[in-house]
């Protein structure tokens, strides 16, 4: 196990800038209440809150990257008017009363969208959560920060997510629109230049890169790009994909099951094993973990477990690779642009309430909720999907399964949480 000093100090500057977010970082990266309560256990599916709370504040985009689910050569929206998209969006005053809901319990907020900088009040609410001592994380495309860098810096956003997946001719291939490339890379500059000059040196910078076929030959290429940008972090993660028998079997799972539209997942569906080179793949990711960054290099699930084979990943989406149970919807809430909320933020397609109707408390462990949790425990994962359990996930689940060996009856969830520091003090466990 390697901890990496360096980051963690960068980490520390949130807490110096504002010492009560102390809370909302223990929580984030212990699990929370999670960590000790053994929700997952419980025979009611009664959860406490979430520890990651994901706000898609508009599916308004200005670009078409390919393997999106939205606005990608596959997107659920491509072909639509995007007024007619966002037309059920909600208020900035009624995204204001649900950040004021679910401040209470200190969750990590993550900003997404469709493009979040192109709402004009993204600013307004990144603030409000600042003021309300939450952590807050944005990811962007960054086309559009040459004009906004300095907004963002002074906003108070703890985290800044910069999508970016290739050199210049590859990344205009896949992130479509009027030269994404170099306006992302002129804006990142900017910003880690007023960054650094600023007081608290934050928002820490990670630029995020997703695995497709267009840059599967250049992603070590990609690592010297982002090196030489001056970022905190870079961030590789394969992309999220289905393929239409998958599709059909969840969708008619799900419908057996619940009374829901399956629409957004619709929006993966894809053909990967048309032009993927997997030897290629193995060479480049062995060439990345082999050389020493100056960046923190933080290889996203299943990316970075010893056993890992692409050809498994892309050839055979029916077999899962990661662990059940999914902790999602213990964890996770992610509110869609138009109020709805849900558990997963590729399928937001299981909606358990929505805040036009309702505030987060009351439907939070609601019946549909409760529901959806019982099926997770008994089904494990349901949603043929690969590659999406982060890290911290990963500690929720074993310490879970730790709990759930220690003995169900007797609820020992001191012991289980003994042992599962041990093992991850040990590097059983990844931090
Ligand atoms: C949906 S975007 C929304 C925020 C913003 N528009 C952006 O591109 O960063 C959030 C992240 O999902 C990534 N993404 C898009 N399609 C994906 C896929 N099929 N698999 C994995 N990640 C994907 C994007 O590259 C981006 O890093
Ligand atoms: S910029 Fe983000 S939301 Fe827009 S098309 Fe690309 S991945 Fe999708």
């Amino acid at each position: 196990m390697i901890v990496d000093t360096n980051y963690y100090l960068k980490v520390l500057r949130i807490l110096k800038r504002d010492p009560k977010k102390i809370w909302p970082i223990i929580r984030l990266r212990t699990g929370g209440e999670h960590f000790c309560k053994n929700y997952p256990l419980r025979n009611d599916g009664i959860s406490s809150p979430p520890v990651t709370v994901a706000i898609r504040r508009s599916f308004r985009c200005n670009l078409n990257c390919v393997m999106c689910g939205q606005w990608g050569e596959h997107g659920i929206f491509k072909d639509t008017d995007p007024d007619e998209v966002c037309k059920q969006d909600l208020t900035t005053r009624e995204i204001k009363k649900f950040i004021d809901d679910v401040s209470e319990f200190k969750p990590y907020i993550y900003f997404t969208g469709g493009e979040p900088l192109i709402n004009d009040d993204i600013f307004e609410l990144i603030r409000y959560c600042s003021d309300k001592h939450l952590i807050t994380g944005m990811s962007s495309n960054s086309t559009m920060l040459e004009s906004l860098a300095n907004e963002v810096v002074d906003s108070g956003l703890d985290y800044f997510y910069a999508s970016l997946d290739a050199p210049k001719a590859l990344n205009d291939d896949i992130r479509k629109g009027d030269e994404s490339f170099q306006h992302a890379i002129n804006g990142i500059k900017k910003m880690v230049e007023l960054r650094d000059k600023s007081r608290n040196k934050l928002p820490l910078i990670q630029v995020q890169s997703i695995v497709v076929k267009e840059n599967q030959g250049s992603l070590f290429e990609m690592g010297k790009i982002v090196e030489d940008l001056g970022v905190d972090v870079w961030g590789l993660q394969l992309c999220v994909f289905t393929t239409q028998e998958a599709f059909d079997t969840s969708k008619k799972m799900m419908e057996e099951h619940f009374d829901i539209d399956y629409l957004y997942w619709k929006g993966f569906i894809n053909d990967f094993d048309d032009g993927l080179d997997y030897g290629l793949l193995e060479d480049q990711l062995k060439m990345i973990k082999d050389h020493t960054w100056e960046f923190r290099l933080r290889l996203y699930n299943p990316l970075n477990t010893n056993a890992f084979d692409f050809r498994k990943y892309f050839l055979e989406p029916g077999v899962l690779l990661t662990d059940p149970p999914c902790m999602y919807p213990y964890a996770f809430c992610q509110m869609q642009p138009n109020g709805d909320l849900a558990f997963c933020g590729s399928q937001p397609d299981y909606v358990f309430g929505n805040l036009k109707d309702n505030d987060f408390q009351s439907i939070w462990n609601n019946q549909k909720a409760r529901n959806f949790r019982l099926f997770i425990r008994i089904m494990g994962r349901i949603l043929w999907m690969r590659g999406m359990v982060s890290r911290l996930f990963r500690v929720r689940i074993t310490m879970s399964l730790v709990m759930l060996w220690m003995n169900p009856r007797m609820q020992c969830p001191m012991l289980g949480l003994i042992i599962g520091t041990g093992l991850m003090v040990m590097g059983v466990i990844p931090m």
